[in-house]
């Protein structure tokens, strides 16, 4: 089966695509490559590469494509706030053109990214499920929702599109992430020896492991289309819903004699949500076998970060968080007008 894999060089691409290629697929990828010289570790896909921004996409990049996974985007919330037009263009208008364009040639199955953020803050104790009560608080989860509205309409017998609402993932890539929380505090750990949470370390995230993502994505691709069909699922483990407070203490655990401070503040980030992941592990459940949880993350996170000499210089710069980045491409001249944002003090 040929997959063409959108986004396949950013964070997550670069783990999936190994894994596609292990299981047997065809795989082709297409980027616009903003993270290019972003490397953590050497990449490990060797694969055909359209360069190419989702906003020109043709039906052409489709043609002899059987399944998409699309995950090009802007992949995060600070971004979306600087600007929600680009965020609204890119994640929303060209994701829906995107699924129109490959029905249009012939593709059978279109896994889209979308995100549990879609659900924003819920209620005390409350676990969510796919037909749990949409609360999108950002401009990304916006998006998100946004575009798992515009494409499902086009769902018919030849046309199965599958909504993965995926927890924040943690783990190690080529193309790491910084700008993630279990990330993140694994970072300080490693580097200081001390976590600082913004918080009262009380909010609720869920969580996923990179691989276990992308363990997602394939089972969608490889069950069959009945269960498959124009479904939500919400992408995790119910095991994987964690307070932040843990999210220190696991690196505690794994990083001996760091120090956690709580500010006790709250921040913009109102967001606290626990979400119900059964759907996926029953219906999909022969397909989709996760093998990890935070504590055995972190673990992983702390070798690499070891082994490759994560420093201070390294985490403060421009390479593994997504917004600096972008915004380094922007003063250098190398994005499109769509991307304006006027950089806070
Ligand atoms: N990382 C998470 O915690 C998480 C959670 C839920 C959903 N997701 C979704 O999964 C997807 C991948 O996330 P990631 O963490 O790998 O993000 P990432 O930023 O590392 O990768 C995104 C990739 O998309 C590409 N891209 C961005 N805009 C593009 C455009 N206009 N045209 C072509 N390519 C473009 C980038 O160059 C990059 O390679 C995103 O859609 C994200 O919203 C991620």
């Amino acid at each position: 089966m040929k997959v063409l894999v959108t986004g396949n060089n950013g964070y997550i691409g670069n783990v999936m695509c190994p894994m596609l290629l292990s299981e047997g697929f065809d795989v082709v990828g297409l980027d616009s490559n903003y993270f290019e010289g972003c490397e953590f570790e050497q990449r490990q896909a060797k694969i055909g590469q359209i360069v190419k921004d989702i906003r020109q996409v043709a039906a052409e990049d489709f043609q002899g494509v059987d399944a998409v996974i699309h995950l090009a985007g802007l992949s995060n919330d600070p971004i979306g706030e600087l600007n929600p037009g680009i965020t609204e263009k890119i994640n929303l208008d060209a994701s829906v053109r995107c699924a129109q364009l490959a029905k249009q040639a012939g593709v059978k199955r279109f896994v889209f990214a979308s995100s549990c953020s879609v659900y924003g803050v819920a209620k005390e104790g409350e676990m969510i499920s796919e037909q749990g009560e949409l609360n999108p608080v950002t401009a990304y989860a916006k998006s998100k929702i946004g575009t798992e509205f515009g494409i499902s309409p086009l769902a018919e017998a030849d046309f199965s599109p599958v909504f993965m609402r995926n927890a924040t993932v943690y783990g190690v890539s080529p193309l790491l992430r910084l700008d993630l929380v279990v990330n993140n505090l694994a970072a300080w750990g490693h580097i200081t020896g001390k976590i600082k949470i913004m918080s009262d370390g009380s909010p609720w995230r869920p969580l996923i492991h990179i691989q276990d993502f992308s363990r997602a994505f394939i089972a969608a691709l490889k069950a069959p289309k009945e269960l498959v069909h124009n479904q939500v699922f919400n992408v995790g483990q119910n095991s994987e819903n964690y307070q932040i407070r843990y999210l220190a203490a696991a690196v505690k655990q794994v990083i001996p004699g760091c120090s956690v401070e709580y500010t006790g503040e709250h921040g913009s980030d109102s967001r606290t949500y626990k979400v119900d992941f059964s759907k996926i592990n029953t219906v999909l459940k022969d397909h989709f076998k996760p093998k990890w949880n935070v504590l055995k993350g972190v673990e992983e996170l702390a070798e690499a970060y070891k082994r490759n000499k994560l420093d201070m210089p390294a985490f403060e710069g421009d390479k593994f968080v997504r917004l600096r980045h972008l915004t380094l491409l922007k003063k250098s001249g190398k994005l499109d007008n769509d991307f304006f944002w006027t950089e806070k003090k």
